[in-house]
């Protein structure tokens, strides 16, 4: 006899536990840039048309497939076919997407963290203004560090999936979110009073139509998959923990808003930051936060304080997309080997330590898989992403039980009226939207 389904702790829980697994890197990082290059205040409106139209549906549909089943990817689909159905591919793939991400996730937390503690211990502001803008290389060249960091980073998130879904990651997304939340407001508050708050703010969200492209709209599009976390059985795992009477609809427009607001403030502070630095420029590419941010910081008052808390923003939000990346896994193999939870976070954890170890090392001299790192994100991005979204929304439109499917959406839920909407949305505009983006990634379209 199998153990009962953990269960979430607390309703609040299961929102912050998965707005946490939304907020990260994606929304620090790349939101920011993507707003920037593709006309501002108009690419949000799309992104936002995005979040809604397509990023809604299909994070309420995961939800859903992991609640009505109460198991992981894997058994999911395979619940709700038969054993050896071309849609537990999906689940398959769900496992892999999550592991690969998380191998090289891990990578560019282990930076966050050697630079929140070098803003601690103050090495990061005794090495001033030039020493801090050639830093980040000297640091990703470093094999030492970059093993060491990512080893501790895989160390953490084990330590909390171990706790399990009520005493780990729903505890630890209780303190972790609210402290982000808390981090990121000041981190605003600070910036609206730089001298390039405006400009900055001007840059991030002017509208400026003719910036605004049509692979704009596929960028945006993209960008809400990957900011969301759907598409790879995160939230289908996080919904199996979900009690039977919960609001799936509701809990997805609270997690989807909590996701768009951060992204929005993140952009708040680090135009801000970059416009009111002269020499400092809002490219692309991890550089920004790690040497443009930080050239900026080290450059205001306070800024051993300032910089510590932007790092540790960092390390949080990567921490709770973390947690959620393993999740995944683990939750497998408890469901398909009947393992104790603390055997498979070791097993999990250490295999993609293992596999995150060419990410690592792909910045490194003569490193033997150069830009290894830039490589898979591109793979887990651009193909396992929209082909494991696409099976999600075609599952849950086309091939679920229909009674199931009108059971588990109405069920408690104040959005009844939404139903066909919803479904009409996740059978037609949801596929196309995904095909189109991944058309334009592959280069076809
Ligand atoms: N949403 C995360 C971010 O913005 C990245 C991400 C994509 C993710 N898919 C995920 C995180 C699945 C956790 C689980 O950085």
């Amino acid at each position: 006899m199998q153990a009962p389904r953990a269960q979430w702790g607390s309703r609040i829980g299961f929102i912050l536990a998965a707005a946490g697994s939304a907020v990260g890197l994606g929304n620090l990082w790349k939101f920011p840039y993507i707003t920037g290059l593709n006309g501002g205040g108009v690419f949000i409106l799309a992104y936002v048309c995005c979040v809604v139209l397509v990023g809604l549906p299909v994070m309420s549909a995961e939800i859903l497939i992991g609640r009505a089943t109460q198991k992981s990817p894997v058994a999911a689909f395979r619940e709700l076919t038969h054993p050896g159905s071309f849609w537990v591919s999906f689940g398959w793939l769900g496992v892999f997407a999550a592991g690969s991400l998380l191998s090289y996730y891990s990578v560019i937390a282990g930076w966050a963290m050697h630079y929140a503690y070098i803003s601690l211990n103050g090495e990061l502001v005794g090495s001033g203004v030039e020493g801090v803008q050639s830093l980040f290389g000297q640091v990703v060249a470093s094999p030492g560090l970059n093993l060491f960091w990512h080893i501790a980073f895989m160390a953490l998130t084990v330590g909390v999936v171990l706790g399990g879904v009520a005493k780990g990651i729903d505890r630890w997304s209780r303190i972790l979110m609210p402290a982000l939340l808390i981090m990121l407001t000041g981190l605003v508050v600070r910036a609206a009073f730089l001298p390039g708050f405006g400009e900055g703010l001007e840059f991030a969200f002017g509208i400026r139509p003719e910036e605004f492209r049509p692979e704009s709209l596929l960028a945006a599009l993209g960008q809400a998959f990957f900011s969301l976390s759907i598409g790879m059985g995160t939230m289908l795992t996080y919904g199996s923990y979900l009690h039977r009477d919960d609001d799936i609809m509701d809990s997805s427009i609270q997690i989807c808003a909590l996701d768009t607001i951060v992204a929005l403030a993140a952009s708040a502070v680090i135009f801000p930051i970059i416009f009111s630095f002269a020499g400092l420029e809002p490219g692309q590419g991890p550089g920004l936060l790690f040497a443009s941010i930080p050239t900026g910081l080290i450059q205001m008052p306070f800024s051993g304080v300032l910089l510590a808390t932007f790092f540790f923003l960092l390390v949080f939000a990567a921490l709770t997309s973390a947690i959620s990346l393993l999740e995944v896994p683990v939750s497998f193999l408890i469901d398909q080997f009947g393992w104790s939870r603390g055997k498979s976070a070791a097993l999990a954890g250490a295999v993609i330590t293992l596999y995150g170890i060419p990410s690592a090392l792909s910045y490194v001299e003569g490193s033997a898989l150069p830009e290894f790192l830039d490589k898979l994100d591109w793979v887990v991005s651009n193909l396992m992403f929209p082909v494991g979204g696409i099976g999600m929304s075609l599952f849950a439109g086309w091939r679920m039980d229909e009674a199931l499917r009108h059971d588990h959406f109405l069920s408690g839920s104040k959005y009844r009226f939404a139903y066909n909407a919803w479904l009409t949305l996740l059978r037609f505009i949801v596929p196309v939207g995904i095909v189109c983006v991944f058309l334009n990634a592959i280069g076809v379209m």
